[in-house]
């Protein structure tokens, strides 16, 4: 780790907070480089020992619009620091947030083994008032999980207050939203913590709502379970919209012209994807059974989203007549474009589908690669659209990158063996593709 600024020498123009942010993975690196900009000093920590090497040689270990810049420049400033040491962290901060990842354990709750851990660790060290935030994504009720672990395991006694302060950013734009969030949610259980945190965040001048802790941690489940239901409801419209010859962009254009229901996550495509919402959705299922309740509508919203995958590969072998031994050029790998995130992504569960059937599949994602090789398997990854478009009997669209909206789509009919585009994201004009002399087959809309 760089060397820590001693105390006195610290300047600033507005007085900072000391912060640290245990787990440095896509919501801890983004957290911590937006903590730093803000202006305050922050440690960001992970026992992932690379990742913490990739960062002190200035490399970034993932890709995210806007954040390499911020890193290296808070890094520049000496406002921003990595270490492995939680110890390093802990001795160093007031507010510790724990970033760690949450994954999805066999039954679908989520596995708080790493928070546990985290929670054990810090009570270990803490020599002083500290205020522990839960930053990652929990059930219900780990506020007091992880106030119980830190009065065991701290025998100074030492006083200290748990805040819940889940994130709403998103990956690809994650720099973005964290500057500029709708709300700020804080699950607090004392009112200096929570003068502490609202100075913390008062720069961003954005709207704070202040919670108990648990009616936080539901406020979390309860807007990803929200908006994984808005997709599910709307390739449900979609699958609807095809039988009739309706088109699914006009009718979600209207209908999120409605304030009450809004316009965002109202796209057709094939689901929904990324470490947040499949993960989210059923553990938020398994929490509510737990507490004795069946949220039926939220297991369908999940199998709808299992379906529309199934859905595109139908649409595959309907254009290609049989699957065996054709070659199928996959455009887009990452569950969403600005990221190279490719956890639960789409691609990884159509691409197996297609290899199940035989296809030989060729590959290409701008930032997702690297990522991918150690997913997929059997895969042909190219350098380029064009190069992926060469020989394929046909090209399906997995992920709404901007540079796949202005390919050189004669270009990409002559190199291929048949024109056919299967586009998962609807992002080209059914028309345009006719008239391109291309079997054009989109998300809810007829061709
Ligand atoms: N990715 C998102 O878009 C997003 C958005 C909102 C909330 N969340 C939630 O935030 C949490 C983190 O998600 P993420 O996507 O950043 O995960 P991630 O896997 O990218 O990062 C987690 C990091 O924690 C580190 N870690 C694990 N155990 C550790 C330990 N004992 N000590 C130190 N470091 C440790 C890992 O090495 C990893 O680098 C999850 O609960 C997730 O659900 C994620």
């Amino acid at each position: 780790m760089a060397k820590l600024p001693k105390k006195r020498k610290i300047k600033e123009k507005r007085k900072g907070k000391k912060v640290s942010i245990i787990g440095s993975g896509h919501v801890g690196l983004v957290t911590g480089a937006c903590l730093a900009e803000l202006g305050n000093r922050v440690i960001c920590v992970d026992n992932n020992v690379e990742k913490i090497a990739t960062l002190n040689r200035g490399e970034m270990p993932i890709y995210e619009l806007g954040l390499e810049e911020l890193v290296k420049r808070n890094v520049r400033a000496r406002r921003l620091f990595f270490t492995t040491s939680i110890k390093e962290g802990v001795d160093n901060s007031e507010i510790i947030f724990i970033a760690v990842n949450t994954p999805p354990k066999p039954d679908g709750g989520a596995d708080l083994c790493y928070v546990e851990a985290v929670s054990r660790e810090v009570a270990k060290t803490m020599e002083s008032y500290k205020i522990i935030v839960e930053k990652s994504t929990v059930p219900v009720e780990t506020g007091k999980w992880i106030s119980r672990t830190v009065k065991l395991n701290n025998k100074k006694n030492i006083n200290f207050d748990i805040v819940s302060n889940p994130e709403f950013l998103r990956e690809g734009s994650a720099v973005y939203d964290f500057m500029h969030p709708d709300r700020i949610v804080l699950g607090v259980q004392s009112k200096k913590a929570e003068k502490i945190m609202r100075e913390l965040y008062q720069p961003l001048n954005a709207p704070i709502i202040v919670t108990d802790i648990e009616s936080a941690e539901i406020i979390k489940h309860a807007s990803n379970s929200f908006l994984a239901m808005k997709i599910s409801y709307i390739n449900s419209i979609a699958n609807i919209c095809e039988k009739v010859g309706a088109d699914i962009n006009k009718v979600a254009h209207a209908i999120g012209c409605d304030r009450r229901i809004g316009s965002d996550f109202l796209y057709a495509g094939v689901g929904f994807g990324g470490a947040c919402l499949p993960k989210d959705l059923q553990a938020f299922v398994g929490i509510t059974q737990k507490l004795g309740y069946d949220f039926d509508l939220l297991k369908v919203v999940e199998k709808i989203n299992h379906e529309q995958r199934e859905f595109l590969v139908n649409k595959v072998r309907d254009a290609v007549w049989n699957i065996k031994d054709k070659t199928i050029g996959i455009l887009g790998l990452a569950f969403k474009p600005n990221t190279d995130d490719m956890r639960n992504a789409p691609s990884i569960e159509i691409i197996q589908m297609l290899q199940r059937e035989e296809a030989k599949i060729k590959a290409y994602d701008p930032v997702a690669i690297p990522a991918a090789r150690g997913i997929l398997k059997e895969v042909t990854y190219c350098k380029d659209s064009y190069d992926t478009a060469n020989g394929c009997d046909a090209l399906v669209i997995l992920t709404e990158w901007e540079e796949f909206k202005r390919l050189d789509l004669k270009k990409i009919k002559k190199l291929m063996r048949a024109p056919i585009i299967i586009d998962g994201r609807n992002i080209f004009e059914p028309e345009k593709m006719k008239r391109l002399g291309f079997i054009y087959r989109s998300i809810g809309r007829s061709t």
